[in-house]
């Protein structure tokens, strides 16, 4: 299938990109470079030995995003995974006018250029953050949603609310919303991974730069929570693991001719604790991480973990990779990568 990507070289849709070249599909990805480096794809190519068309635009470039389109009309994509977005959750808090314009506008322009293009199947990134704190754990896709701690998480549900909208009253659109537990790990070479710009916000970068000298510590928000040790507990998910869901989540939208949308949870089903997480770490990396207890940070829940038994079910999608094997690859990707893309 001929498949566009938006977000292309980010963490995520790198690895989704690797993915679908190595199931033969064909590649054009689209960002605006505003949170990541055009060596990911580089590296991609070079790693699969195919070859990623790569057009730098905004999705909220309407005119740009139609030339895209156009671009391609010998040959109409089949689908679109729509990966673009801004995520740095406390960013979202101080600027939530700049989330939901690039978030929702962005989304908007790319489903108003997909359906003058007639291209009406999409696998759209969601988070488990819709969730917001949950009822229970392990969560099902029924859970209620509908009070995320932040405006980044609004902007995925508003997300998912116009897709679930569309499809309702059109139901030539087909539509997959992924809702990712935490994305962790790299690709095993070493080659792509997580680089992020600034302070990491997320738990694995910021313990894979202390590890690699960049930072003193790990602070560590929170030891009171009722869970097993008193830290927060979170279902870690390989990238690789999460890449192939989207293959699996598009065989399903296409081999099955789906209208309407679906929900997939994307998760292990299994929680760790942050200090399972530093302990498997400091054995990955043969070293200790030096950590300092802090009060919790606001907005944080105490567990979150997926029932990832429908995407089990009905995509045939298992996670192969366990935690040490996701410390493993965020090592070895930081370790040949100190300072990221820019090395
Ligand atoms: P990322 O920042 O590495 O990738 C997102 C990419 O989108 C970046 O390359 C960025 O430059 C690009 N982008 C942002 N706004 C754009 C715009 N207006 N036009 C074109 N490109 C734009 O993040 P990621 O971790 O790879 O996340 C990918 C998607 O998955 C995002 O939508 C994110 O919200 C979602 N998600 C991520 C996580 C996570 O923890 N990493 C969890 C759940 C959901
Ligand atoms: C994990 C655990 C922290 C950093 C966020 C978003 C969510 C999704 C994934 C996009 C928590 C603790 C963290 C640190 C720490 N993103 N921690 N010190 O908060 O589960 O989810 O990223 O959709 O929407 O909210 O992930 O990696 O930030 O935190 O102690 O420096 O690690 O308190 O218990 P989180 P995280």
């Amino acid at each position: 299938m001929k498949i566009l990507v938006t977000g292309a070289s980010g963490f995520i849709g790198s690895h989704t990109v690797l993915v679908l070249l190595e199931a033969g599909h064909e590649v054009v990805g689209v960002d605006n470079l505003t949170n990541s480096s055009r060596e990911s794809l580089r590296r991609v190519e070079s790693l699969t030995h195919r070859r990623v068309r790569f057009i730098e635009a905004d999705i909220r470039d309407r005119a740009a995003m139609a030339d895209v389109m156009k671009a391609s009309s010998d040959r109409p994509f089949d689908a679109v995974m729509h990966l673009a977005g801004l995520k740095a959750v406390s960013e979202s808090t101080q600027q939530p006018l700049t989330y939901y314009e690039n978030n929702l506008d962005g989304t908007l322009a790319l489903l108003n250029v997909m359906q003058s293009a007639d291209i009406r199947r999409i696998i759209f990134s969601s988070s488990a953050t819709v969730y917001g704190d949950p009822v229970a754990v392990p969560i099902p896709e029924t859970a209620p949603v509908g009070q995320p701690a932040h405006p980044y998480g609004y902007t995925k549900l508003m997300i998912e609310r116009v897709l679930c909208d569309l499809a309702s009253a059109d139901p030539r659109w087909s539509v997959a919303l992924l809702r990712y537990f935490n994305p962790v790990g790299a690709h095993p070479s070493g080659q792509i991974g997580e680089d992020p710009s600034g302070t990491p916000n997320n738990l694995v970068p910021f313990i894979s730069q202390v590890a690699v000298g960049r930072r003193d510590a790990l602070t560590l928000y929170g030891d009171d929570y009722p869970t097993s040790d008193g830290t927060g507990v979170r279902d870690y998910i390989h990238v690789m693991d999460l890449a192939r869901g989207h293959l699996a989540a598009l065989d399903y939208l296409a081999g099955h001719d789906v209208t309407g949308s679906r929900i997939w949870n994307l998760g292990t089903g299994r929680g760790y604790s942050v200090r399972e997480v530093v302990a498997a770490f400091e054995k990955a990396a043969e070293r200790t991480i030096p950590v300092r207890v802090a009060p919790r940070r606001p907005g944080d829940i105490a567990a979150c973990y997926a029932d990832p038994t429908l995407a089990q079910a009905q995509l045939g999608w298992r996670p192969e990779y366990k935690l040490d094997a996701m410390m493993r690859d965020a090592w070895n990707w930081q370790r040949q990568n100190p300072a990221g893309y820019s090395d």
